[in-house]
């Protein structure tokens, strides 16, 4: 079948329309019509060569369609069935996805590391040419292949648009606060980059019962969000001094919990400077690859600081995935207000350009509005 697809042809370059053609589902693998697409910074980082993909590729990894058919051997799904992009395919049986931790499960590492299904190819091609997949998703398309483990079943009443946000942005904000870092009521946290992930982290922080959540973002749009997300105070580090307002609300220790949402190196140490002793700083953003931080040992050690990374909120996504959408049926969970824009594919890089210019915390491509 044809597709429209956003494809990635060369980094630093915005991305191309193209009509691909899109290969059955093969053993394992599931057709899937995708409904709704967030934007998230992470694909930027691919657009922008901060991370590296076999080019040209569809990128898109936060989404959310409806299952078109199915390949030999899955069990797990049929056509007609809503399900949710997972960006880490996770195998249900190793080391990892037993002990809770499927965000860590090796099964996907070779979709991402070549951009080809397991058998060593493609699903999209345009003039018999191999356009790859990214992370194994790649749902900036019409229709995507991905294998069955990336997938799991959605509720039929959460809409679609809203649901794929829990796909990325939502699952690992909110997971860094919940399950990373293990937020508890009472607790003193600060959230370095307000953006569609930061946002998550402050609700989680928030629906933990933090007492003292302090939202910080170069933009004021984002800061005013941060409040409506649970910031109880917010700071504009261009304008005031971080760390002295920090201390200033913490009698002067420093945080419980810092969450560095940007993937800066400048802006970890200063989340790390931030956290109390005996507290802990959790790595959420995505540092170019190269980027290394200096960590002094000897403070390390005297202040017993905590310095940890997060990948998908460190959630284990089959039992958590589920718990956000009924805290959003609940309405304890805000989704409906992270999207700040609905765009049409063709209309995909000016998305990428409001997320660069700070007006956005959500943009979310809508494929098919009638089934929303
Ligand atoms: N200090 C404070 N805030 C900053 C700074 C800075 N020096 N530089 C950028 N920001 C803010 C931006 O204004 C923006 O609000 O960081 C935010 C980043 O948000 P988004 O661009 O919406 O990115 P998001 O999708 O939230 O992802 C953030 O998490 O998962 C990773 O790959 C993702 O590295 C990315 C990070
Ligand atoms: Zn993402």
């Amino acid at each position: 079948m044809r597709a429209r697809a956003a494809v990635l042809t060369e980094v630093r370059k915005p991305l191309e329309i193209w009509e691909v053609d899109v290969d059955p589902p093969k053993h394992g693998e599931v057709l899937v019509r995708v409904v709704a697409a967030g934007l998230c910074h992470s694909d930027l980082h691919y657009m922008q060569g901060d991370l590296e993909a076999v080019l040209p590729a569809v990128p898109g990894h936060e989404g959310a369609g409806v299952v078109e058919a199915v390949g030999p051997g899955v069990t797990r799904f049929q056509p007609g069935d809503p399900v949710l992009f997972v960006f880490r395919a996770f195998c249900g049986h190793c080391f990892y996805c037993l002990e809770g931790r499927p965000a860590l499960c090796d099964f996907s590492n070779p979709l991402r590391r070549t951009g080809r299904m397991f058998d060593g190819t493609t699903r999209f091609h345009r003039d018999g040419q191999d356009v790859h997949h990214i992370l194994g998703v790649s749902c900036f398309a019409e229709y995507t292949v991905v294998p069955e483990q990336g997938l799991l079943k959605l509720p039929s009443d959460v809409p679609l648009d809203r649901a794929a946000l829990v796909g990325c942005g939502v699952t690992t904000g909110v997971g860094a606060a919940l399950f990373a870092a293990g937020v508890e009521v009472g607790d003193t946290v600060l959230v370095i980059g307000c953006g569609g992930v930061g946002l998550n982290v402050i609700q989680g922080a928030a629906l933990a019962g933090a007492r003292l959540i302090i939202g910080a973002d170069v933009v004021a749009q984002k800061l005013e969000w941060a409040r409506q997300f649970g910031a109880t105070h917010t700071v504009n580090p261009r304008e005031q001094d971080l760390l002295e307002v920090v201390r200033s609300l913490t009698q002067g220790r420093g945080v419980d919990h810092a969450f560095e949402v940007i993937g800066r190196a400048d802006t970890i140490q200063q989340a790390y400077a931030a956290t109390r002793k005996g507290g802990t700083t959790v790595v959420v953003g995505l540092a170019p690859m190269g980027t290394t931080i200096p960590l002094d040992p000897l403070d390390l050690l005297r202040s017993e600081k905590t310095i940890k990374g997060t990948v998908y909120g460190t959630a284990n996504l089959p039992r958590d995935i589920p718990r956000l959408l009924d805290l959003y049926r609940a309405g304890r969970l805000k989704l409906d207000e992270l999207i700040s824009r609905r765009l049409r594919l063709e209309e995909i890089n000016e998305g990428f350009e409001a997320m660069l210019a700070g007006s956005v915390a959500r943009s979310v491509v809508v494929f098919d509005a009638s089934s929303d």
